[in-house]
């Protein structure tokens, strides 16, 4: 471990702290908020020498004659506000290129309309919600083999391929149960198996600040930029990265060609967001630690999933892969649905709401939220139950998110003795 973050701002103390909160992980990325900062966004390419980069809303660009243009064409194929992100998250990936669409699903869309029918993917038992029911739903219908294998044992994954294998879907960790994938064990497992099978990570939990899918072996890095990586719940956005030049070509093709483009806003807003993505996430470890290990240490709670606990099935893998941990908690309240949602309900500073990765703490229940469109006894096996509950712990302070999850616990417990009480 080298020495690390808030090193010049700190006590002793809190910079003890600071690095006992990282103790074993993967060493930060060299220069990424120097990266975040400055890449793609040179001044020297806008006439102005705007130091921020402007909104491009034109729609189209004047040519010198017909087909003689400065770069840009018409704003669906390229637009310069995009450019400057999706040359920033290329940088933060440590890619060649990314190409950013309208929304993370929409990346997931994009990637899978490279295979054709008759194709089969492998995907991870236990993804997003959307990304399942895309895969069931839609991509099954148009033709494509879609299986699922819990590839947190790359032996399952490795019975799971098949000679008409183009993709493997991995999420890591997964939502919301957050189980953790060897990205690198499994990558060799697709590529021994079939060099020309894209291996694909969502790495959405984690941003491109605590996980590099591509170091690890995978062919594309994809994010919903909805969260982490936008940061202020104000966009929607899904990004994919990528080195290899044929994939690139494929993708920046089809972004055209299915049209599934971010707004030049959006992408403003997205680029700005990634300025303070080292900070945010950072922040968001911190509170998410504590709150982890005070649910831990709560005796009405049952369980807690949290990646950077020791108690995390695969932390050694966390340790391994990634550079730190995002604030997202699972944990199951000891009960039934009755307590679960009367610890949603009670809560003051979380706001009962879907998505994750902002600024703000939010609250959620899979099964009936975000997890609803997930077949029920696919749920089950997954462990989606009535008393599974999703933390995105955000940016308050500490002691105010504790206080939070200390009292909303407190009035379960008390509501449901009344509940029980008038049955
Ligand atoms: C892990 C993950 N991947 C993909 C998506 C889909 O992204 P979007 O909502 O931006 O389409 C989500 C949305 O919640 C997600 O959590």
């Amino acid at each position: 471990m080298t020495a690390r973050r808030f090193t010049s701002c700190t006590g002793p103390l809190s910079r003890w702290r600071q690095n006992d909160l990282y103790a074993g992980f993967s060493a930060a990325y060299k220069s990424f908020a120097t990266e975040a900062i400055h890449i793609g966004q040179e001044p020297e390419q806008w006439k102005s020498m705007a130091v921020v980069p402007p909104i491009s809303l034109s729609t189209t660009f004047k040519q010198h004659g017909p087909g003689n243009h400065a770069g840009f064409e018409y704003s669906r194929s390229g637009n310069p506000t995009r450019n400057c992100l999706e040359k920033a998250v290329a940088a933060l990936d440590g890619a060649k290129y990314c190409i950013a669409v309208a929304s993370g699903l929409a990346a997931t869309v994009t990637i899978t309309h490279m295979l054709k029918t008759g194709d089969g993917i492998v995907c991870m038992d236990d993804v997003y919600g959307g990304t399942n029911r895309y895969f069931q739903r839609i991509a099954c219908e148009s033709g494509l083999e879609v299986s699922f294998a819990d590839c947190t044992k790359p032996e399952l994954l490795k019975a799971a391929l098949k000679a008409n294998t183009k993709l493997v879907w991995i999420e890591t960790p997964s939502n919301p149960t957050m189980k953790v994938v060897d990205i690198k064990a499994c990558s060799q497992v697709a590529h021994e198996y079939n060099k020309d099978i894209v291996v694909v990570v969502d790495n959405t939990f984690m941003s491109a600040y605590f996980q590099r899918p591509l170091a690890l072996g995978a062919d594309v890095c994809m994010y919903s930029a909805t969260k982490y990586m936008n940061g202020h719940s104000d966009v929607v956005m899904g990004l994919a990265s990528m080195n290899r030049d044929d994939l690139y070509e494929r993708l920046k093709f089809l972004q055209n060609a299915l049209g599934c483009v971010p707004s030049p806003f959006d992408c403003f807003l997205c680029n700005r967001g990634l300025k303070t993505l080292h900070l945010r996430m950072e922040r968001h470890f911190k509170n998410g630690m504590a709150a982890a290990k005070f649910l831990e240490a709560d005796p009405r709670v049952e369980r807690v999933i949290f990646p950077g606990l020791p108690s995390h099935p695969q932390h050694e893998v966390v340790k391994r892969q990634c550079t730190g941990c995002p604030g997202m908690i699972t944990f199951y309240i000891k009960g039934k649905l009755e307590h679960a949602n009367a610890f949603l309900s009670n809560l003051k500073l979380f706001a009962i709401a879907e998505s994750l990765g902002g600024y703000e703490s939010l609250a959620e229940h899979p099964a009936i939220m975000t997890h609803a469109s997930v077949p029920e006894q696919e749920r089950i096996d997954l462990g989606i139950s009535d008393t599974l509950i999703r933390l995105s712990v955000g940016l308050e302070d500490e002691e105010d998110i504790i206080e939070d999850l200390r009292q909303a616990l407190a009035a379960a417990v008390s509501n449901i003795r009344h509940w029980w009480s008038t049955r």
